[in-house]
């Protein structure tokens, strides 16, 4: 072991990371790259592929580099990755005959409606764990094989993409099979990117042929579902590839499954939140998927190799760190250190709401026609009323999942694991402890994404031996409890509510 270390590609919505992780689970190289954004139409958000392959080779090789290592001191490589955006390739070129289609693009929101009408989504639900919803691959793939011009991307073969896809030469897959793919030639993905695709029977761990007919997505073109840490590998890079060795590639993971497992949240019970573009409030429910009653999703936690699987309940907020960037967009701030001093600057909101549903509304709503909506404003709100009530918004909307969460699981989180860029903000952690009335646990490492993947593939090459070694490697750095009184927290999430309901169904003709 002496020498060797872990490497962990973290490819999320904004940009692609490497990490290398010694077996203390200390970061000992560091690589980031952002990626272009695409908004072909309102509503709509792309990403290149292509791009993304080459960013991921370039931080794979910087990350290396600033850990001045050689790729064959890797034991093993981990992935994970924005989940749900999904791309169609050719298996021939390589080449993806669209752009990603990313979780956040609602292009397809009208097809979700059609399933609505139909009455189809309680089935959906029962066999998924999902709430319908245009955020998952699904309805994704179908848009692509019904809109991709086959004509521009293959003058020679202009035949229907679904018959292309039956005869195995299109491909599918969410981004951790993209990566996988590129990095060794196999076509799998992991149990946890599989059960966010609205394709896939959680119950029975098997693409359902129900689902795959209702999107006339053949199965041909789905990969093979392994488990997210394979001591049967998944593959090994290619040594005459980039990297210039043949390192074994054996963990995947959701990155919100990822941040799960990073935070060493292995038991019925535990739960974590991270704070990236949205938030995803995760809470581990063992071998059971606990069904909800409140608008969470049900889905796949992680699958050890040789393991039953460990389901996980997840609140799925999609905008919140993105509603600091939505605010540097704006002008208001420079950069999204300034929020804290800004927030601070006065003493409340005077009464002001932003409720981000840039994208619409996720857990608990489900609303794709929610749109952004300020209320409360006075002659006398200033930025920093603005900006406090953003700040607040990622609070409450956090507290709408933790009610739900309790609900459904019947179990009271009394501290909360967090992580994600935003935490790095003391106010916010202390403002979210004062709203959920919870202690906020923030751990040392904050790359828990990148650390739970690296800790998949490590285990499956045997750099680890047991996940409970892994337990003693989280270290707290800093906890926040309540400093607010409960009356005052009930208060002002009491007006939450309130101006939720001003925004939902905004988007309607
Ligand atoms: O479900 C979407 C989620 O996986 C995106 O995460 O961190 O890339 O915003 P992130």
């Amino acid at each position: 072991m002496e020498g060797t270390y872990v490497g962990s590609i973290d490819q999320g919505t904004t940009g692609t990371r490497f990490m290398v992780f010694d077996h203390s689970g200390e970061v000992v190289g560091n690589a980031y790259e952002k990626h272009e954004q695409i908004y072909p139409e309102p509503g709509w958000v792309e990403h290149n592929p292509v791009e993304i392959w080459e960013n991921t080779k370039a931080v794979v090789t910087a990350g290396l580099a600033d850990a001045d290592l050689d790729a064959s001191q890797l034991a093993g490589i981990g992935i994970t990755n924005q989940r749900e955006t999904t791309i169609v390739w050719d298996a021939e070129s390589g080449k993806p005959i669209h752009n990603a289609l990313v979780w956040q693009d609602r292009r397809t929101t009208d097809r979700v409606e059609e399933l609505e009408a139909d009455g189809k989504i309680d089935g959906i639900r029962a066999k998924t764990g999902l709430e319908a919803d245009a955020y998952f691959s699904a309805t994704k793939t179908e848009w692509i094989l019904d809109n991709a011009e086959p004509l521009k991307l293959q003058s020679s073969r202009a035949q229907n993409l679904r018959e292309r896809a039956r005869d195995g030469e299109l491909l599918m897959g969410t981004i951790d099979s993209w990566l996988i793919y590129n990095l060794t030639g196999e076509h799998v993905t992991d149990v946890t990117n599989a059960s966010r695709t609205m394709l896939f029977d959680i119950h029975e761990m098997a693409w359902d042929d129900d689902l795959v007919a209702e999107f006339d997505i053949p199965e041909e073109m789905l990969p093979e579902v392994r488990p997210s840490s394979d001591e049967e590998y998944y593959g090994h890079t290619d040594p005459e590839g980039f990297l210039g060795a043949e390192v074994p590639v054996a963990g995947a993971l959701g990155d919100q499954q990822a941040a799960l497992f990073g935070q060493t949240c292995f038991d019925a019970g535990d739960a974590k939140n991270t704070y990236g573009t949205g938030s995803f409030y995760l809470m581990n429910t063992g071998n059971e998927a606990v069904e909800s009653d409140h608008g969470l999703l049900t889905t796949v936690g992680f699958q050890m190799s040789g393991e039953p699987v460990q389901y996980a309940l997840e609140g799925s907020i999609f905008i919140t760190g993105a509603a600091i960037e939505w605010l540097e967009d704006v002008d208001l701030i420079d950069n999204a250190a300034q929020t804290a001093e800004l927030a601070r600057s006065v003493d409340s909101t005077d009464g002001v709401y932003m409720v981000p549903a840039f994208t619409g509304l996720g857990a608990p709503h489900w609303d794709g026609r929610a749109r952004g909506t300020i209320v409360g404003m006075t002659r006398g709100t200033r930025k920093a009323h603005i900006v406090r009530a953003t700040l607040e918004a990622i609070a409450y909307q956090t507290r709408d999942i933790a009610e739900a969460m309790e609900a459904d699981s019947g179990v009271e989180t009394t501290s909360l694991r967090v992580d994600g860029g935003a935490v790095k903000n003391d106010f916010l952690c202390q403002l979210q402890a004062d709203i959920l009335q919870t202690d906020i646990a923030r751990p040392e490492v904050d790359e828990t994404t990148a650390l739970g993947s690296a800790y998949a593939a490590g285990l499956a090459v045997g750099y680890w031996d047991t996940i409970d070694e892994l337990r003693s490697n989280w270290q707290i750095d800093r906890e926040f409890e309540a400093e607010m009184d409960a009356e005052e927290a009930d208060r002002m999430y009491g007006r939450w509510d309130d101006a939720v309901e001003r925004s939902l169904d905004w988007a309607r003709e």
